[in-house]
């Protein structure tokens, strides 16, 4: 008999009904979870003396032996791996033992620790990949401080500028990524355990003690609040999205830029698909994927949102269906990251494609009006009406155009004012424009290389955080694991 139904409730539920209420299919991503969950449960009710030291020793024992046989092993008509696990353990050392296990806990704290053990892990590797991703956008800009390309806005030239520059400038936005993902991390490794239903326990439960053995960093101080949030789930989604965001972004530049209008860039064999009836061609099948996935993880988040929205307090069991979202987001949100890793390293770069580019559009205008500003002190609003004439001409301008069109608008010639011919030759080379452009930020490469040294500094505070995490998370491990082996 069903040891969770067979109290209260007399009916069994029809196949189609247990389908609709069982989480089992998601409550594969927290079956090692809720083991070390269980584990550390029941070492702190023995350390409390709440249940005797061989009831401690033989679940630790079951449940030793339900790990090794993994979740396909449970009986499946349980609504959730918790409830299918301890029936498992009932099965193995009895109820008088096994029946000991739930003391003091409720599924709802049980699967929220579960939950934030499986996506602090989720999140930490995630922190690592996107850290790969700086570390490879940042190598593949050293080699491209002088390799000189379009600068759009509105997807049109706009301001020439260098790859170096464009790659920091996704660079930049990844390693905000990172820090926010490092934040969510913080609010979801806490210690909801112990708050049971919801209103905690008479049992004489130690909290911080379950916090220590499962490596959480804090405990989450109201007990009605530590079942009923889910809102770590959303932060952690939310910082996908706007990964996702990002790299989608990057996705698409990648596509514009293998294409035959663009050509500055090949992508590896290995990103590229072809088709099934044109033998010609080379797809960016990949990225367009990577683009595609941001819909997937941003539907997760809104998914997520709305279920949460107006629940009463506490738990609901609508919080389990938000679950499977945040997989979903997180497994899309992680080969993501790693395919762009992969393409950026792997793409061809058609440096010569993107020179011819630079010179076609006048993206050399605005350097124009700022030198006649710098050599003739002309306002800048009058320069930009002289500039913005020639360009409307469509040719590349000499300073006798200037100046005839300046005779016209301004009554005066510019070469009367200081304007030389070599003043006019040099705003007009691209490269000379971006040497210009020192300002902090700017595309120099003076200034590129200062950007990659601050870059390199950031990530390095992040690894040696990462680092600092997974040694605490492994001194709990060998905590718990020493607990357990002790019993
Ligand atoms: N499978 C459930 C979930 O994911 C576990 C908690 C069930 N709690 C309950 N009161 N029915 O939320």
């Amino acid at each position: 008999m069903n040891i969770l139904r067979r109290g209260r409730l007399t009916i069994e539920p029809d196949e189609d009904v247990m389908r609709f209420t069982s989480s089992m299919e998601a409550d594969k991503r927290i079956f090692d979870a809720d083991i070390e969950v269980d584990k550390a449960h029941v070492v702190m009710l023995k350390e409390q003396s709440i249940i005797a030291e061989e009831d401690c020793s033989a679940i630790l024992r079951g449940l030793d032996i339900i790990q090794k046989e993994g979740i396909t092993a449970l009986d499946a008509s349980y609504e959730d791996v918790h409830i299918a696990l301890e029936a498992k353990l009932i099965g193995i050392a009895g109820e008088d033992t096994g029946g000991r296990m739930h003391s003091g806990r409720s599924r709802n704290d049980e699967v929220a620790a579960c939950i934030r053990l499986a996506l602090r892990e989720e999140l930490i590797n995630l922190m690592e990949e996107v850290s790969d991703l700086v570390m490879t956008l940042v190598n593949n800009a050293t080699k491209h401080h002088e390799t000189i390309m379009p600068g759009y806005t509105h997807t049109q030239h706009a301001q020439p500028t260098t790859l170096a520059h464009h790659l920091l400038a996704h660079a930049s936005a990844f390693l905000r990524d990172l820090s926010r993902i490092r934040g969510a991390y913080w609010r979801t490794n806490m210690n909801p355990l112990g708050a049971a239903a919801f209103a905690s326990t008479g049992f004489p439960l130690n909290r911080r003690r379950t916090a220590e053995l499962l490596g959480f960093d804090a405990v989450m101080e109201n007990s009605m609040d530590a079942v009923g949030t889910r809102d770590f789930m959303i932060e952690a989604i939310g910082t996908f999205s706007n990964l996702m965001t990002n790299l989608g972004r990057l996705a698409e530049e990648l596509i514009l830029w293998s294409s035959s209008e663009f050509d500055f860039i090949e992508l590896d064999d290995r990103y590229s698909s072809t088709s099934s009836i044109m033998p010609q061609k080379k797809n960016p099948d990949i990225a367009e994927l990577m683009r595609a996935k941001t819909g997937t993880v941003h539907g997760a988040l809104m998914s997520v949102l709305t279920i949460c929205k107006a629940l009463p307090y506490s738990y609901n069991r609508d919080l389990q269906e938000a679950t499977p979202h945040l997989w979903r987001a997180a497994d899309a949100v992680r080969a993501s990251t790693r395919m762009a890793t992969g393409m950026v390293s792997t793409m061809k770069i058609k440096k010569e494609n993107m020179k011819r580019a630079s010179s076609e559009g006048f993206m050399t205008a605005t350097e124009l009006a700022d030198t006649i500003v710098r050599k003739t002190n002309t306002p800048f609003r009058t320069a930009h009406h002289i500039v913005g004439a020639i360009a409307k001409t469509g040719k590349t301008p000499t300073l006798s155009d200037l100046d005839e069109l300046a005779s016209d608008i301004i009554k005066e010639k510019l070469s009367d004012k200081g304007l030389t011919e070599k003043d006019v030759r040099e705003a007009l080379e691209p490269k000379a424009n971006i040497k210009k452009r020192t300002v902090t930020g700017g595309p120099a490469p003076k200034e590129t290389k200062r950007q990659i040294k601050v870059i390199k500094k950031i990530l390095a505070v992040h690894q040696k955080e990462i680092n600092v995490i997974r040694k605490n998370l492994d001194r709990a491990k060998e905590k718990l694991d020493r607990a357990t082996t002790s019993q």
